[in-house]
């Protein structure tokens, strides 16, 4: 029995070596064709934490990626994870590959802030996804729309002027961000809903809450969740990010139901001037219409995902400008010299404005507005650069990385607006060395919006007033750190004085 028993563990240890060793040569010669991209040591449990940690992972992959090359792989929290750090190889995700690296991963946050999945940002590519797309686009985002709304653009820029002038009465300092943050909140808020804003008291009232619970958002969401690293540990929520964000998720579908609400209540007459809730409410297509959830969460991508980021892009330059006086008066002697001074800059007079177009892009490409993308997902196993790229994997596109890479950007970390004069360089996504807007299915809906929005909002508030910092300070104590959320805010708001530049009658004032 025993000689038996000794002689089948034995026939069974030979047969377990066999099989190991048959699958170590298949990887072996599979690896020979494709293998995975080269990354750091990953350990079991961890993966590769302790060469990434939590914060500023868009340095620790660019750190990476000059050890191992521009395709970085590792494991994280059980997930494969692949960050591209160059311009060459963002394009390999974003065009050669995009439709294979279309997806997005499942999180909780798809889940209770998408409304189940039903917006944009964390919605798998699916057909959903793609009739949201679309009708964003067409109804709310595409050029014939923006400029119906310029009225609405032009109001509340004017109206920003007005309240820094008010606030910087007597020359005393203020903090800008409020004020921006607000214009950006109201010019998208009456995108979204317009017929009845600010006419309706219930809708007003939203809006001002909005502001709140989206403050109340982004501490949560700055937050590194334990669980994303180590999803097995996601059902205990131990730091209680899910059920915050649950409660966020829940402030923010009580304002939109007042929203839908009102809409519902006081339908549009043929005379009005529709808006997108309108058009949402009495979207049918052979019998498809828009879920009260797919409202909510379209409007939580709009005004979530559209306010931080269109006004830190004015913030970063208005910063920038104060480290640079002299680009400053550059950018104002332009200005003067196009508009006057007698009469308000309108949108039209931007087309004449190289200068400020070229602050505007190198703001976004020292400070993308989001360092890395989202992950973007592939559902089955692809190729990348040669390399295997397993099923599911987080591949993100390290935005910060493409924009300082030395081989495209000479002294990539200074502030040279003058390297954008006479250069055919944009920003939609074809030139892949400066995509703060990313590229492909997945590219940020409102480039048409934000590359008007931002320059407009700037140039107003150079032409507008004098900038100069607070007597007890220099230039070199700005803290130009971002705070690395889901929008890339200035650490610290700027706080600046301002002093009216104009004849009082140029703006109103
Ligand atoms: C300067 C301003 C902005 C910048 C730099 C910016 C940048 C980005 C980036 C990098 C992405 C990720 C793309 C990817 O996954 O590859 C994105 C996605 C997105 N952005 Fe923007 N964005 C800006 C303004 C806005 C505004 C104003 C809105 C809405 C009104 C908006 C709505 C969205 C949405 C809904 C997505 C998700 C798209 C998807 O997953 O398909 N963004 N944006």
């Amino acid at each position: 029995m025993a000689w038996t028993m000794s002689i089948s563990l034995q026939a069974g240890g030979l047969i377990l070596i066999t099989i190991l060793l048959i699958r170590l040569m298949k990887n072996h010669l599979a690896g020979g064709r494709r293998r995975l991209p080269p990354g750091p040591i990953n350990l079991p449990v961890i993966g590769a934490f302790l060469s990434v940690g939590f914060r500023k992972r868009h340095l620790a992959f660019f750190n990476l990626a000059k050890r191992y090359g521009p395709v970085v792989y590792m494991k994280l929290g059980g997930a494969d994870v692949v960050a591209v750090n160059s311009a060459e190889t963002a394009m390999e995700v974003l065009k050669i590959h995009d439709a294979e690296f279309s997806g997005r991963p499942e999180h909780m946050a798809g889940e209770h802030i998408g409304f189940g999945y039903l917006g944009l940002d964390f919605c798998p590519y699916n057909a959903h996804f793609r009739k949201v797309r679309k009708v964003i686009n067409s109804e709310l985002l595409c050029q014939p729309k923006l400029n119906e709304m310029a009225y609405i653009r032009r109001e509340e820029v004017l109206s920003l002027v007005a309240t820094v002038a008010a606030n910087c009465r007597g020359g005393a300092p203020f903090n800008v961000r409020s004020p921006i943050d607000d214009t950006v909140t109201n010019i998208i808020g009456r995108m979204m809903f317009g017929r009845l804003h600010p006419a309706s008291r219930k809708l007003a009232e939203a809006v001002r809450d909005l502001k709140t619970v989206r403050r109340d958002a982004v501490e949560v969401e700055k937050q590194s969740n334990i669980a994303d690293m180590f999803p097995q540990l996601a059902r205990f929520d131990l730091q209680r990010i899910e059920a915050n964000t649950m409660k966020i998720a829940k402030r923010f579908g009580l304002i939109y139901e007042i929203v839908v609400q009102e809409h519902k209540i006081n339908p549009a007459t043929q005379n009005d001037r529709k808006d997108f809730i309108d058009f949402l409410l009495g979207y049918n297509e052979g019998g498809d219409t828009f879920s009260e959830n797919a409202i909510k969460a379209m409007l939580n991508d709009m005004l979530f995902g559209g306010i931080d980021t269109v006004a830190m892009s004015v913030e970063w330059p208005l910063a920038e400008l104060l480290r640079h006086p002299q680009k400053l008066v550059r950018a104002q002697q332009e200005i003067d010299g196009i508009v006057g001074k007698d009469r308000p800059l309108e949108e039209s007079d931007l087309d004449h404005l190289p200068y400020l177009h070229a602050i505007v892009k190198e703001s976004l490409r020292l400070y993308p507005i989001t360092y890395l993308t989202p992950p973007h997902v592939n559902e089955h196993e692809a190729e990348l650069f040669g390399y295997r790229i397993p099923a599911h994997s987080n591949v993100y596109v390290n935005l910060y990385g493409v924009a300082h890479d030395p081989s495209y950007w000479q002294n990539a970390d200074e502030f040279q607006p003058e390297r954008f004069l006479g250069s055919d360089v944009n920003m939609s996504g074809t030139h892949f060395q400066l995509i703060p807007f990313s590229s492909g299915r997945r590219r940020c809906p409102a480039v048409l919006f934000s590359l008007l929005q931002v320059p407009y909002t700037l140039a107003v508030l150079l032409h507008a007033f004098d900038w100069t910092l607070p007597a007890t300070m220099s230039p070199k104590d700005i803290v130009m750190e971002g705070r690395h959320g889901a929008a890339n805010d200035k650490l610290q708001s700027l706080i600046i004085c301002a002093k009216s530049r104009l004849p009082a009658q140029t703006y109103n004032l």
